[in-house]
């Protein structure tokens, strides 16, 4: 039943939870980047996304599981703020992605916004992990950097792991108590019924082998079906915005097949149906933010799964959060005008 790695898309997850419990610095760790220290007071206020390839992911889990075979590509990760204002915005990232990180702060537990986003993934049965983050906290945690929890463990003195047993176990309860049996993920042998826990530091490191490992793994045993590539386009506009030089453009997610520089394509505007023609595709390089100011990489054509900056005449009323619809060869204008206005 092997299938071929050229068949399989990447996995697009989505990492969730309250304010402040540490998801754009789990991003950052893993980036080597520092894009945490760079928000206005360090709240996450837009959706973001990174593509990680999978020599990367390779490298950073091969201490852990040396013979791990990577089938997928990568991982396209999007990032949510945790505000409570920023529901909407959490909504949509949980809408379009095939599985999720839901991070808890080990020294808080389950919060307002935990709540909310445990309860979106629900709604639409996705598969999540969680990270119980900021492990290092727990007094007295002797630094790991980057090891695996397990080993990060072994080595910590009787009474950090006295507290962090404690502290788990309040957590598994408080997931309880919202309906949800969660375990920690070395010992959960009812994968699927029973959702995982991966303790994490975002700032030495430990825990995050295991969290890339399980995510790529899980993905790619049990969604083989999701995530077999196709050509049909399945696209969604994260958001709409203003870049000197490119005027508005269009941030998307592409889920499924393949754009291409020229393409006609149909987006849904505040004003009606948008029709307009793909000037440049855009991304990110690898392991770099999307929404931060850097250079980009011009395509001819991007393949799935992949976040793009679209730039194309006439996108100013598009609206964030709905799907882009190409125009093909057997496809009828009017009928993709009607699609993409249905959002
Ligand atoms: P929003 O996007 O605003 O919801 O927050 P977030 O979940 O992305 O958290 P963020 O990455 O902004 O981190 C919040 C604060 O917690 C920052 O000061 C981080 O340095 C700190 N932090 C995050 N992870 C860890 C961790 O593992 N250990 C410790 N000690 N601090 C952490
Ligand atoms: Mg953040
Ligand atoms: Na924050």
């Amino acid at each position: 039943n092997e299938v071929a790695k050229e068949s399989l898309r990447s996995p697009i997850c989505c990492i969730m939870g309250h304010v402040d419990t540490g998801k754009t610095k789990l991003l950052d760790c893993i980036r080597g980047t520092n894009v945490q220290e760079g928000e206005a007071g360090g709240i996450t206020q837009q959706i973001g996304a990174t593509y990680f390839p999978a020599e990367n992911i390779r490298e950073r889990t091969k201490e852990l599981r040396p013979d791990a075979k990577l089938k997928v590509p990568g991982l396209l990760v999007i990032d949510t703020p945790g505000h409570e204002s920023f529901s909407n915005l959490r909504s949509r990232g949980s809408n379009l992605c095939d599985i999720a990180i839901l991070v808890v702060d080990i020294m808080h537990g389950l919060e307002p916004q935990t709540i909310e986003s445990l309860n979106l993934l629900r709604k639409r049965n996705t598969e999540f992990i969680v990270a119980l983050n900021k492990v290092d906290r727990l007094y007295g945690w002797k630094t790991c950097k980057n090891a695996p929890i397990e080993k990060a463990l072994a080595l910590q003195s009787k009474d950090v792991v006295i507290e962090f047993n404690m502290r788990l176990t309040q957590v598994i309860t408080q997931f309880k108590e919202q309906g949800l049996n969660t375990e920690i993920y070395y010992k959960n042998k009812e994968m699927g019924d029973t959702f995982s826990i991966v303790p994490t530091s975002a700032i030495s490191g430990e825990g995050i082998p295991d969290l890339l490992l399980y995510l790529v793994m899980w993905s790619q045993k049990t969604m083989v079906e999701k995530l077999t590539f196709v050509d049909k386009v399945q696209c969604t506009v994260l958001e709409v915005k203003v870049i000197p030089g490119h005027g508005t453009t269009i941030d998307v997610v592409l889920v499924n097949g393949v754009l291409h520089e020229g393409d006609q394509i149909v987006a849904c505007g505040s004003q009606g149906p948008i029709i307009t023609t793909v000037r440049s595709l855009l991304t990110r390089h690898p392991m770099k933010e999307l929404r931060v100011k850097g250079t980009y990489q011009h395509h001819r054509e991007v393949k799935a799964a992949q976040c793009i900056k679209i730039t194309a005449q006439g996108l100013e009323h598009a609206v964030a959060g709905t799907s882009l619809h190409v125009i093909g060869p057997d496809v009828d204008v009017d009928e993709a005008k009607k699609t993409a206005m249905e959002d």
